[in-house]
């Protein structure tokens, strides 16, 4: 059951609130640490945990002890910790591990965007640019270490967009999936697992795409799949029956976006589908998860999340027209179109 919160004194909420940040640079250190992972066969004295994780030992008490009492860890007799079920979540091989996600807002390259987000809020401009001198798709291309934190970032959060999007949308009247911008093919390959019938194309960047394939060889799918490298910018491949973006059009501003479509538009047959996944912002007053990541996407780059009618909006501008909103898990949903 969610908090209500018109129970917490307002002063005490407000002290919460301030101090989000701190608590979240606890959960990211425990995570960059690896410390449920040394948990995950049983409780362990903090001792151990320091030594197997490579920490001074006071201190990582004092950082555990705090993870205690938001209920990551708990804590019992002897400085000793366990794993609870939320803290399980950090565990790198847990199904629906947040680990990655954990050790990315934490991570230098991603708080230090979010210290400039005033500017952001006072400018309408982009706080990462500003802050690390270049776009965020050229920055991880020089930052090899930091590309691969936000990989498992990306990693961590597509396991719970994948796992609902397949489950809430039917992808078997497909014969061809083209998956555009789609990694390193996590969700083509749950995708092609679903609809035993249909065969992939995962289109990507060519230095992505020439690392890609991983998902769909575990998943023992890489027989009906092809990967193609290109710019989504210039074309996007012929022949699918439906063209998937997945967390695509909200990282570019609406001109850029337009342009994708439009290029999914011109490969797609006369009865294919543009599927565009991701969060998207209620019409309404509601409160919503994508109100927050709309926020991240400010401070990241140029993106946004979009309504209903926005995405409407920009199908149209794309030659598409939009037929119908397919609502996921929270603010998950799969906004579908077709040739206007
Ligand atoms: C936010 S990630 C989304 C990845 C995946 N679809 C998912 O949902 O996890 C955006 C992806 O777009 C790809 N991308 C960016 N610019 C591109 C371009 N011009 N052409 C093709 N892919 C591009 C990136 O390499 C990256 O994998």
């Amino acid at each position: 059951m969610p908090t209500d919160l018109t129970t917490i004194p307002a002063p005490v909420r407000m002290m919460q609130l301030t101090t989000g940040s701190q608590v979240s640079q606890s959960v990211s250190v425990a995570a960059a640490l690896g410390v449920a992972d040394v948990l995950a066969g049983g409780p362990r004295a903090v001792d151990d945990i320091a030594d197997a994780v490579g920490a001074d030992p006071g201190s990582l008490y004092r950082l555990l002890r705090v993870l205690g009492d938001v209920g990551v860890f708990e804590e019992s007799d002897g400085r000793t910790f366990a794993l609870t079920e939320v803290g399980e979540l950090l565990c790198s091989d847990r199904p629906g591990t947040l680990r990655g996600w954990a050790v990315l807002v934490g991570s230098p390259f991603h708080r230090d965007a979010w210290t400039d987000l005033l500017a952001s809020v006072r400018t309408g401009e982009p706080a990462f640019d500003r802050v690390h001198g270049q776009l965020a798709f050229d920055f991880f291309r020089n930052h090899p270490d930091d590309q691969a934190v936000l990989d498992g970032a990306m990693t961590s959060i597509s396991g719970l967009l994948i796992a609902a999007v397949v489950s809430c949308y039917d992808f078997s009247p497909f014969g061809t999936v083209v998956d555009v911008g789609g990694g390193h093919g996590a969700l083509l390959a749950a995708v092609l697992t679903a609809s035993p019938g249909a065969r992939g194309v995962l289109f990507e960047q060519p230095h992505v795409a020439a690392a890609a394939g991983g998902p769909l060889d575990a998943a023992g799918v890489r027989d009906r799949c092809e990967i193609r490298g290109g710019d989504f910018f210039e074309a996007v491949p012929t022949g699918g029956d439906a063209y998937l973006l997945s967390n695509i059009v909200h990282d570019w501003g609406d001109d850029d976006a337009v342009q994708i479509l439009t290029r999914c538009r011109e490969a797609l047959g006369d009865h294919g589908r543009v599927l565009v996944t991701e969060d998207v912002l209620p019409s309404g007053l509601e409160p919503s998860q994508a109100k927050l990541i709309d926020l991240e996407m400010l401070v990241m780059g140029p993106g946004r999340q979009r309504t209903e009618e926005e995405y409407g909006r920009l199908f149209a501008r794309a030659g598409l027209r939009l037929t119908r909103l397919v609502p996921c898990q929270g603010s998950l949903g799969v906004v579908e179109a077709v040739r206007a």
